[in-house]
């Protein structure tokens, strides 16, 4: 059973791996992610905030009459809310690859292209393996386009691009427009690969205190399907690698993410919920899933359900819609 892959030119002996999060916080844990067959780990992000706070603070001096600038600026948790500073994060980063001998991917999270990216290079200077850019956008500025909310994202490729040696693979939201068009654009820029999709809190309010409250409640299998969707539409038309994060918990949900085209699985809530274990279950189920329907590699299976192998991809999709409106009946 052959369940080997590539992602972002590393081969790697199966495609599970741990996704960005505290998992990686404590030196235990990461250890047991190794030991339980974590295909490579991904640390938390650290964030474009935290790297240009000192920026910031030169800015609120020079713009202390600027108050909606002043207001963002309160708005970002104190720099003793992050579990890693800048150098701590660094220093982590080296404990980390010391620790094990699997691929280390670090993270960085941020929306605009700018200086801060360039901290990339003392990431890969510090051991990192891989680096993943999230990407995050609030848009909500209604004099900005999705044009240049794309344009400021291939500029930050761009950039972090020309700051480092080592793989980028961008983690993207959910939210764009023309996603497969935009997915292109990433890749001709020189993104080594695509991970789909970041997954946000949860917001409600709270009509009798009139506050907007927030909980970030862990996935399950139901948020794979926006997922599959993504990745069957751009795996087809890029060189990059793919990746699916959310919604993986089981050998299922990594078959089927490779049947879509990914390379790659990555998994927090399952790992939150059951431990580091959960991947050594996760591939021994793949492996007699696999079995049982005789296939004898992922790559045979990689990328047969994406988008390419249906003949007019949109007129099936709004077909498939207009089905299920009109033949809906209650369960
Ligand atoms: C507690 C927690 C912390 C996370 N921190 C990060 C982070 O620092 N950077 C990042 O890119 N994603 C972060 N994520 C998102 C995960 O990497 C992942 O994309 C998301 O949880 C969806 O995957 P899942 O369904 O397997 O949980 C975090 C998720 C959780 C639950």
């Amino acid at each position: 059973m052959d369940l080997s892959t590539t992602y972002l030119g590393m081969s790697l002996p199966h495609p599970m791996m741990a996704g960005a999060s505290p998992l990686s916080d404590e030196m235990d844990t990461v250890r047991q992610l190794e030991d339980a067959g974590s295909a490579a780990i991904v640390l938390r992000s650290l964030f474009e905030e935290q790297i240009v706070s000192e920026q910031v603070e030169a800015m609120l001096h020079e713009d202390a009459n600027d108050e909606s600038f002043a207001e963002a600026t309160s708005y970002f948790p104190d720099a003793g809310a992050f579990v890693f500073g800048p150098d701590e994060y660094l220093n982590h980063l080296r404990r980390v690859k010391e620790a094990v001998h699997i691929p280390v991917i670090a993270s960085l999270n941020g929306s605009t292209p700018g200086g801060w990216l360039s901290y990339g290079r003392l990431l890969e200077q510090g051991g990192a393996d891989a680096l993943e850019l999230n990407v995050f956008h609030t848009p909500l500025d209604p004099h900005k386009s999705s044009d240049e909310i794309e344009r400021e994202t291939v500029a930050m490729v761009h950039e972090i691009k020309q700051a480092v040696n080592i793989p980028v693979a961008v983690k993207l939201s959910y939210f764009f427009t023309s996603f497969a068009h935009f997915a292109v654009q990433l890749d001709r820029e020189g993104a080594d690969g695509l991970i789909l999709f970041n997954r946000f809190y949860d917001s409600d309010i709270d009509v009798h205190e009139l506050q907007v409250t927030r909980a970030l409640h862990l996935s399950s299998s139901s948020e794979l399907s926006s997922r599959l969707r993504g990745i069957a539409a751009v795996a087809p038309m890029v060189k990059g690698s793919l990746a699916v994060t959310g919604g993986v918990h089981t050998a299922l949900d990594v078959v089927k993410s490779t049947m879509a085209g990914a390379h790659v699985t990555q998994m927090v809530s399952a790992l939150l919920k059951n431990g580091p274990g959960h991947l050594s279950v996760v591939r021994k189920d793949l492996e007699a899933w696999m079995e049982e329907n005789q296939w004898p590699s992922l790559a045979e299976m990689r990328g047969n359900m994406s988008v390419d192998k249906i003949p007019n991809p949109q007129a099936y999709v709004r077909a498939n819609y207009m089905m299920m409106l009109q033949t809906w009946e209650r369960a």
